[in-house]
């Protein structure tokens, strides 16, 4: 049985106070179950991480990055590396979210890279995948995912696959309003299951888990976490809100 999981990310959104209080009102709400019944973890800007991880210490509540870079240290203006995370409390980095892909321009190559140092500096990487409104509408939603795990795994092996969390978002449902139907979830989600027995083993692809991120709330949480291959959600607006994260960390219960 894979522990559902629902992850927070905020993005470039809250300020020192409000993440901090943000952070307290999940304590308050979701102590009972987090680390319990659902793993829960947020992701707030870098430059709070430690403010958060200092406020949430007493829950099971995990920290994770929004993104990461590759290398360990030196001159790489602007970067955090793995063990900057993990020197602050965080357990988890964003690999590959679509908004550092389509905003940023990260490459395929670039988010392996970040994966792989993740895992080999002890962060456990979230590795984010999905596609574009053209792609779908051009039914090539199942390439361009296909084409991202690849790539993103690229050189992994299935042990260290075992640290790894995958995260399905479609571009055209994050922000938007639009969430894709627990049919359209459930469908990539299982195709992504699939290609993980077919890269790696029947045991790799039946632990690993899957969140589907996009437009997720309160109302349509538990409809989509009731899919087969959905194990969690990363939220992204809804996880700025204490009680509508908090109701979507209860419906995963
Ligand atoms: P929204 O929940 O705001 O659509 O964002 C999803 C997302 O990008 C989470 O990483």
């Amino acid at each position: 049985m894979r522990k559902p999981f629902v992850a927070g990310n905020w993005k470039m959104n809250t300020d020192s106070h409000s993440a901090v209080d943000l952070a307290k009102a999940l304590v308050s709400g979701a102590a009972d179950v987090a680390g319990i019944s659902v793993d829960v973890a947020v992701c707030p800007p870098f430059v709070y991480l430690q403010a958060v991880t200092s406020a949430i210490s007493t829950a099971n509540i995990a920290v994770g990055a929004q993104d990461i870079y590759f290398e360990q240290k030196g001159a790489f203006t602007g970067e955090i590396s793995t063990s900057m995370l993990k020197d602050v409390g965080c357990a988890y980095a964003l690999c590959g979210h679509s908004e550092r892909r389509h905003v940023l321009g990260e490459t395929d190559e670039l988010i392996n890279k970040k994966v792989t140092a993740a895992i080999s500096g002890g962060i456990l990487p979230i590795l984010c995948v999905g596609e574009l409104l053209e792609e779908r509408e051009a039914k090539k939603t199942s390439e361009v995912v296909t084409r991202q795990i690849k790539e993103g795994l690229a050189g992994l092996s299935a042990e260290k696959l075992s640290a790894v969390t995958l995260a399905y978002e479609p571009v055209w449902a994050i922000g938007t309003g639009l969430t894709a139907t627990p049919d359209q979830a459930q469908e990539v989600h299982a195709l992504i299951r699939k290609l993980i027995g077919e890269l790696y083993d029947s045991k790799s692809a039946e632990e690993i888990r899957i969140l589907y991120g996009g437009s997720a709330k309160p109302d349509n949480a538990a409809e989509l976490m009731g899919q087969e291959d959905v194990d969690g959600l990363l939220v992204g607006g809804a996880s700025l809100k204490a009680d509508d994260f908090v109701a979507i960390i209860q419906a995963a219960v």
